[in-house]
């Protein structure tokens, strides 16, 4: 008997995805992992084969074993078609969002959305000729409606939103912009594909930060732009055209991060919640935004569309706190770093900053 790889399905769990997902040894000749393939050059065996496009790989800026590993493993996970890495979790914001629009088109946004995306759609989009609306996250489908335009072709989500870890209706939203004819695309870094089921929610696009969850060690940046169908080959051909392509080191770490991706979101889930249920009993703690805390506003929404929460929440201290005791809890944390990003191993604090319309 031949042992060959374990063949996944749509059904496959998530926990035996990111363990199994892209793991082909025989296909490389008994390795266990991915092999690392630095290349630009891909030769072909004859000049007629080079001619004709023979063979599975001819660039390596368009694909190599490696990076078609990662994106074959992500798009299984979210049980869509496609996968594209990028360079970043911001630039597989600005390629899911540049892809799909052009000129003329209009774009409705949350006012939670991740800061630099937020720069991103208010500097870059109307140089572009792309109008955008930006909506209240907390909105209703009514009150979406009057948002869309004849021209509006894409809605954005992010749930929980960032910073202010609003929840959205995703359902009612998503049938709303459904019915207007527009894609819906969603930021999904914090819930990743193990707590939110992207294809059951009727997602056309999906964004997650690489650089968070799937690599889980603070040590890769990287985005990933997930969808279906005519989407995927319009994000595709989009990608290969601008030229998007990851090191095949980054590739290799994101893959290995994958592998116990499972495992650390769990821990990362408990530890959070530990540490939120004991924020909430402090006094001079005013509000603890954890969507999975039954205090939360958002929390029916977080209950009916998520499986999981993951370790990342805000709190607001008390206003009448001085700047100079906040400084001194912060600084004087034994096990907490102070420092942007979160997903990775190490614990991590920060302040706020951000803007709403
Ligand atoms: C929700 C969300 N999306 C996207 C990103 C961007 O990821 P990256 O830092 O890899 O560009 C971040 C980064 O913090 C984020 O929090």
């Amino acid at each position: 008997m031949t042992k060959t790889s374990k063949k996944i399905s749509p059904s496959t769990k998530p926990d035996t995805k990111v363990v199994h997902a892209s793991v082909n040894p025989l296909e490389h000749e008994g390795m266990a992992n991915i092999p690392v393939y630095h290349t630009s050059t891909i030769m072909k065996p004859n000049l007629d084969d080079y001619r004709q496009g023979r063979g599975k790989y001819d660039y390596g800026r368009k694909g190599t074993p490696t990076s078609q590993a990662t994106e074959e493993a992500v798009a299984s996970l979210y049980k869509m078609d496609d996968c594209v890495a990028t360079p970043s979790g911001l630039s597989a914001i600005c390629l899911a969002i540049s892809s799909v629009l052009k000129s003329g088109d209009h774009a409705l946004f949350p006012d939670s959305m991740y800061g630099s995306g937020r720069r991103f759609i208010d500097n870059v989009l109307p140089q572009m000729g792309i109008s955008v609306g930006i909506y209240e996250p907390s909105i209703t489908a009514d009150e979406l409606t009057a948002h869309f335009q004849d021209n509006t072709r894409l809605f954005y989500l992010e749930s929980p939103g960032s910073l202010t870890f609003e929840m959205q209706d995703i359902p009612a939203l998503t049938t709303c912009a459904h019915d207007h004819d527009c894609l819906v695309a969603i930021d999904n870094t914090w819930a990743t594909a193990m707590y939110f089921d992207a294809v059951k929610n009727d997602m056309d696009i999906v964004i997650e930060a690489g650089t968070k969850y799937i690599s889980g060690h603070s040590d890769v940046s990287m985005g990933f732009v997930i969808s279906s169908g005519d989407t995927a080959h319009t994000i595709r051909r989009y990608t290969q055209n601008t030229g998007i392509c990851v090191a095949p080191d980054e590739h290799y770490l994101a893959m290995r991060g994958m592998r116990t991706m499972a495992l650390r979101l769990r821990q990362s889930e408990a530890n959070g919640l530990a540490l939120a249920t004991w924020l909430e009993q402090q006094p001079e703690v005013i509000q603890v935004l954890h969507p999975a805390l039954p205090s939360h506003p958002g929390h029916h929404h977080w209950q009916r569309d998520f499986s999981g929460s993951s370790g990342l929440f805000g709190f607001v201290i008390d206003p009448n706190i001085p700047i100079m005791a906040i400084d001194s809890m912060a600084d004087n944390l034994d096990w907490f770093g102070i420092g942007a990003s979160w997903g990775g191993h190490e614990s991590l604090i920060s302040q706020g900053r951000f803007k709403r319309t």
